[in-house]
């Protein structure tokens, strides 16, 4: 009887070691080792798609070093999935052969939004792979849905080599796995969603999207805290990783761009999750902006940035002296470390008793914001709220602060004042730094530029 090859893999970043370790070497985390059990036989003999090559059996030809000039420019046929915020992170299309990674918390919508991409693609032939739910679930699910196709089917099947075999037999134009923790391969002995599961199978999805160009959208799980192995070591593996994102409470839906080969990564798509589907949403800026009648403290709005689309996104603050122990400090929506810097830089140069303050900080819409452009807004929502004085109507920000209050230009001024313009905005604060160049007789909204954060204040308060 042939002895079991098993292997250690930390399940944050997919290391595989021989032997049992404490602390994972390459991610530096904790008690990450498990054991799983792997077949001795090397994985490149174990992909299992031997599906035909369309064209003429090119995986037989011998690849030879070219000169780049002599190289032909292929310019990548992309198809339009019909849905404009998938088309956008994507860098305009779907790819061809693409390996697609969809990752995402459980319940946050993955799988409404690719069965919703498969029934809205009905020009092509779409196979919904799911390992997840029932075809009665997956059919209840779409006759929620405000879409319907003919040419959209739905295989239960958790393992690859069965997979495989129905792909021969239907030749889908687009593939779906949902998801890829479900997934097995008959080469691996491992459970289901185990390291070495993850990779084996997703190997073989590879081979298969390279092989047929049918593209690939593979779902995985993340959990909370980020620490489930598979789409961490999945990552490295495909072509372009969207993240779907939001507070799974609140109805807005972020798909953001971590890994794309064929396009930017700045890219972001938006979706309102309505009770027939995912919503489009084309124009963010009107929602993201909470509807309200009078002006409170502790509300400004941000003109920030998310890849090459401006978002007026309004920052709510509430400090109030703590009322035991220590202040608590609490941010949805925008990095703690960061707004307790920016806490700490208005303590220091302007003066404000932050430090006995309870802080809780949110941004509209259950969205989260890298851009430092937000900054500003930041400052001003938490001097709004802790002096109790309204920020004016219809004015917004646009800075980076630095440590020592002063203001930082940020990139793609133009594009926020145009777009706080087209809303209706009748001021806009800027660093004085970013407006080089820039012309400001353009523009009908006010451009007040400032180098100071206490400049502000005092041109605001
Ligand atoms: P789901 O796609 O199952 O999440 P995931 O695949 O990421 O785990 O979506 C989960 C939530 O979406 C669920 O709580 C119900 C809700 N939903 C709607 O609000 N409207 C809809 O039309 C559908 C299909 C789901
Ligand atoms: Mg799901």
């Amino acid at each position: 009887k042939a002895k079991i090859k098993t292997a250690y893999f930390c399940q944050n970043c997919g290391a595989e070691s021989p032997k049992w370790l404490g602390k994972c070497p390459a991610c530096g985390q904790w008690n990450t080792y498990v054991e799983e059990v792997v077949d001795s036989t090397p994985k490149s003999q174990t992909v299992a798609w031997t599906g035909e090559v369309k064209g003429s059996g090119s995986n037989n030809r011998a690849a030879k070093p070219l000169k780049i000039k002599e190289i032909e420019h292929q310019t990548e046929k992309r198809f339009n999935s019909k849905d404009a915020e998938l088309n956008r992170v994507l860098g305009g299309g779907v790819v061809p052969g693409a390996l697609v990674l969809i990752g995402g918390e459980p319940g946050i919508g993955k799988s409404t939004l690719m069965l919703q991409v498969a029934l809205k693609m009905n020009n092509k032939k779409v196979l919904y792979v799911s390992g997840e739910e029932s075809q009665s679930q997956i059919k209840m699910r779409s006759d929620r849905m405000a879409h319907n196709s003919d040419n959209c089917y739905v295989l239960t099947e958790v393992t690859t080599q069965k997979i495989f075999k129905q792909i021969e037999l239907l030749k889908p134009e687009v593939l779906v796995i949902d998801s890829i923790q479900t997934l097995q391969s008959e080469y691996i002995d491992s459970s289901a969603g185990s390291v070495s599961q993850v990779k084996q199978t997703a190997a073989e999805l590879m081979k298969f999207a390279k092989e047929s160009a049918v593209p690939t959208f593979i779902i995985g799980h993340i959990n909370k805290d980020g620490n489930i192995a598979g789409p961490k070591v999945l990552e490295h593996m495909v072509d372009t990783v969207l993240q779907f994102e939001g507070d799974r409470h609140g109805s807005y839906r972020i798909l953001r761009t971590t890994k794309n080969r064929f396009g930017s990564t700045s890219e972001l798509g938006i979706y309102e999750m309505q009770h027939n589907g995912l919503r489009e949403v084309s124009n963010p800026s009107e929602i993201l902006l909470s509807q309200r009648e009078e002006a409170l403290s502790g509300v400004a709005i941000g003109a920030t940035l998310e890849g090459n689309r401006p978002l007026l996104i309004e920052v709510q603050s509430l400090v109030s002296a703590a009322a035991y122990g220590n202040p608590q400090r609490s941010s949805t929506g925008y990095d703690v470390r960061r707004m307790n810097m920016l806490l700490a830089v208005l303590e220091k140069r302007g003066g404000f008793r932050l430090g006995v303050q309870d802080v809780f900080l949110n941004i509209a819409g259950g969205i989260k914001i890298e851009d430092p452009a937000i900054d500003l807004a930041m400052c001003v929502s938490l001097i709004s709220s802790y002096e109790e004085m309204n920020v004016p109507d219809k004015t917004c920000f646009a800075a980076e602060v630095g440590l020592g209050g002063e203001l930082r230009a940020v990139n793609h001024v133009e594009s926020r004042i145009s777009e706080a313009q087209k809303l209706g905005f009748e001021q806009i604060y800027l660093s004085k730094y970013a407006l080089k160049g820039i012309d400001m007789s353009k523009y009908s909204i006010s451009i007040r530029a400032y180098a100071k954060l206490y400049e502000v204040f005092q041109d605001l308060f």
